[in-house]
């Protein structure tokens, strides 16, 4: 074959896979906005806009039925945040296994802290519905703490009540800590590792229990659990507050709703938006009432439940 020959089929070959990629991320429900060719390594790298993150890709290994690819936002700093789309199948992993979509999606600052606009944007709101629900003195669990912008934000408007951040993830748990530290809080104890689905709960007791933006990135078992370990926490009367996208009755909320819950389901089949009703139907099972529903900006809901006597 000549030179010019191999080079067409390698062009060809080159074109085919970006038509694989551009494919299985638009099943994937990314909108591909643009893959730029870069002169040198057109087939190796480009840009793609995810979400609403504008995103940089390596393409690693690409066979016929397979393509790993690494991916990064430009300011995203954690070594080996990888994309891994293979056969179809779009999931977020670092070299120690899953890789939480807040890491993809947070910003990493100098100091280690973690730190989502998004997290910015909801601590107010949120903070001006637990100033009413929650009780004045008490101890006050978080689950999924994330980055620890929450629970400082909440610490620092009501300190009478003691908080108990905690996250399965190390890197978070010292995040939360480095925002305690930095805030100077004395109402924060050092978070904790709790997985929801991990009994027992490195937590015997708590006036109330905080979970936000959690039950649609894990499976529904971890909504079980969730509730599960909240009933044994609480006592009688004891709130369990739940903040996140939902669908209400067998609906999506808004257009935006249901592209990231497309987005979730192509990460883990496992994951998506739950419908409010069926947690609410659920915790009641498990023993909670429901006090209140609240819209949310950004077509969020908070969801008010006290554990029944
Ligand atoms: C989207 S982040 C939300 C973080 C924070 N609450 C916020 O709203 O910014 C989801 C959080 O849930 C945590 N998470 C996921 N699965 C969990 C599980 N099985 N048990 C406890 N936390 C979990 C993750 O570690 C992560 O911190």
């Amino acid at each position: 074959m000549s030179r010019g020959a191999r080079q067409a089929l390698a062009d060809s070959h080159a074109v085919r896979r970006m038509g694989v990629l551009q494919r299985l991320l638009r099943e994937a429900s990314c909108l591909t906005h643009h893959i730029t060719a870069n002169q040198a390594s057109y087939e190796q790298t480009g840009r793609v806009r995810c979400g609403i993150d504008q995103l940089s890709f390596r393409i690693l290994r690409c066979s016929r039925r397979e393509i790993d690819l690494s991916v990064r936002s430009p300011d995203h700093r954690e070594a080996g945040a990888m994309c891994v789309i293979s056969r179809g199948r779009l999931s977020w992993r670092n070299s120690s296994g899953w890789f939480p979509m807040l890491k993809v999606l947070g910003q990493k600052l100098d100091d280690g802290r973690w730190f989502t606009a998004s997290a910015e944007r909801n601590k107010g709101p949120i903070l001006a519905l637990l100033e009413r629900i929650l009780p004045r003195t008490g101890l006050v669990l978080e689950i999924g703490s994330g980055t620890g912008q929450h629970v400082a934000h909440f610490a620092r408007a009501l300190p009478e009540l003691n908080w108990q951040p905690s996250d399965a993830d190390a890197s978070f748990r010292e995040s939360i800590q480095s925002w305690v530290r930095r805030e100077n809080l004395g109402n924060v104890h050092a978070p904790v590792d709790l997985d929801v689905c991990r009994f027992p709960w490195p937590a015997a007791h708590a006036d109330a229990v905080l979970c936000i933006n959690m039950i649609h990135v894990a499976p529904w078992a971890a909504t079980e659990a969730l509730l599960t370990g909240a009933k044994d926490v609480l006592g009688d009367g004891g709130v369990l507050f739940l903040y996140g996208p939902y669908r209400r009755f067998g609906r999506h909320t808004a257009p935006s709703n249901e592209a990231f819950d497309t987005q979730l389901r192509a990460s883990d089949p496992a994951w998506g938006l739950r419908d409010l009703e069926a947690v609410v139907e659920l915790a009641a099972t498990a023993g909670f009432a429901l006090a209140e529903v609240v819209a949310m900006p950004a077509n969020n809901f908070s969801v008010v439940l006290l554990k029944r006597s």
